[in-house]
């Protein structure tokens, strides 16, 4: 780096810490947010720096994230995309490949889903013809389980896409072995819960791929971002294919003829020789993301420890600070897991004195942010009622989540202040209205 970079980043050092909001936490003034990115000076450094060089598009520093990440977590290929959700569809889209052959997802094929999430974890199934098979979960875990899994499995089941819920990871060993005993294909969802572990492994390594999300609210941000994981390099070139216009070429933009064939390929009834770089395999899309997003998303993954191990830190103090409370369900870790928590979701129980509502509308009122789990019963959007779906079993507890559940945030960003606030804010309440 030349010396009028090296100094302007040291510039860019001395203004993040001048901005800095040196205001004290005031209890009922100060906003105690759900979730929200935690950046420092290195991640401002790393976005200005890399917007020196002009990375605008992909490149190698996303190129190094890929490999960084993948290494991270113990997979063989990461590929970044430009949000969680796009990953979630590439993922599900990479298992229509007629590549797969015989294996390869076609339309009218189910995939066993939960039905109180994100609605990118299931619209990817809808999106490519499937039909997506929702299943209930557990109050307290918010997971499925895998023997609601087994009992949902029918004759034109082929494929499993489920999310970690808020970072508790679900039985991902019992399903990853249905899953093989079934030759069934299983996708986890696993945005929420970067560094949870089941069964002392990681989660996003059970399943044939595995999805993250870097929107600022997830475990390491890039601002918007995504990414699908595999163990599978058949897959992961799929990905890549699909993820990249379809095209069949691997080649980084500004590179040709890294395979010494460029014009040496006969596909599809193309003619002899026909550029390699514009030969489509696959119906794809762009879902790119940029070296902008990769140099945020470097920064931040040196980071990731101290975010995992905050997470769980906050996620303690609430869980030991509400316990006895009367009316509440409290959350509980799924068994033989240690999850790296998403938020701190709470249940109001549905015979308790006081509802969801007024609860809600108390801590909202004292500044500190809740949020619902996500779309509570999928089914009963306006988005879905009209949409070909099966249910498995009913769905008694996502109605419960729809009416009575609420979370509350554990992100790094919140001080012991903070939480003590929340726990004495939701105390207070639960006390004056028993
Ligand atoms: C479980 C889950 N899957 C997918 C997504 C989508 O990620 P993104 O917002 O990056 O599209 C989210 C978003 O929070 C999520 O919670």
């Amino acid at each position: 780096m030349d010396s009028q970079a090296e100094r302007i980043l040291d510039e860019v050092r001395k203004y993040h810490h001048d901005v800095q909001d040196a205001r004290g936490f005031v209890p009922g003034v100060t906003e105690i947010w759900p979730s929200g990115a935690v950046l420092d000076e290195d991640d401002r450094v790393a976005l200005v720096s890399a917007a020196l060089d002009m990375r605008i598009a992909a490149g190698k520093l996303s190129r190094r994230f890929e490999r960084d990440f993948a290494r991270r977590l113990g997979m063989r290929k990461a590929h970044l995309a430009n949000s969680g959700s796009s990953a979630n569809l590439l993922a599900v889209a990479a298992l229509t490949s007629p590549r797969l052959e015989d294996r390869r997802l076609r339309p009218g094929d189910e995939v066993i889903t939960v039905a109180a999430g994100f609605p990118t974890t299931v619209n990817p199934i809808a999106q490519n013809g499937l039909v997506p098979v929702f299943v209930d979960v557990d109050l307290a875990t918010y997971n499925t389980t895998a023997d609601r899994v087994a009992a949902a499995i029918g004759p034109s089941t082929r494929a499993i896409m489920i999310a970690h819920a808020l970072g508790n990871p679900f039985e991902a060993a019992e399903i990853a072995e249905l899953a093989e005993q079934h030759e069934l294909l299983f996708i986890e969802d696993n945005c929420d819960a970067v560094g949870s572990t089941y069964g002392g492994r990681l989660t996003g390594t059970f399943g044939d791929m595995s999805t993250v999300s870097f929107y600022p609210a997830h475990h390491l941000t890039m601002g918007e971002g995504g990414c699908v994981l595999t163990s599978n390099l058949a897959l992961a070139r799929i990905v890549e294919s699909m993820r990249d216009w379809g095209r069949d070429c691997w080649c980084e933009p500004g590179e040709s003829d890294t395979c010494r064939k460029r014009f040496g390929y006969q596909m599809g009834t193309l003619p002899e020789g026909y550029d390699h770089k514009y030969i489509f395999s696959h119906v794809g899309y762009n879902l790119k993301s940029t070296d902008l997003q990769a140099a945020l998303g470097l920064s931040q993954l040196a980071k990731l420890d101290m975010f995992c191990a905050a997470r769980r830190r906050n996620w303690r103090r609430l869980r030991e600070g509400l316990d006895g409370l009367p009316w509440l369900v409290l959350p509980e870790p799924t068994p033989n897991s240690d999850p790296s928590w998403f938020g701190f979701v709470l249940t109001v129980d549905p015979d308790a004195p006081f509802g969801r509502a007024a609860l809600v509308d108390f801590l909202e009122a004292r500044r500190i942010g809740t949020r619902r789990l996500f779309a509570g019963n999928l089914t009963r959007h306006p988005a879905y009622i009209d949409r070909e779906h099966r249910v498995s079993g009913d769905l008694a507890n996502c109605d419960v989540v729809t009416d009575h559940t609420f979370w509350v945030g554990v992100y790094p960003g919140l001080t012991d202040e903070m939480i003590d606030y929340v726990i004495a804010s939701i105390a207070e309440f639960v006390e004056t209205h028993r």
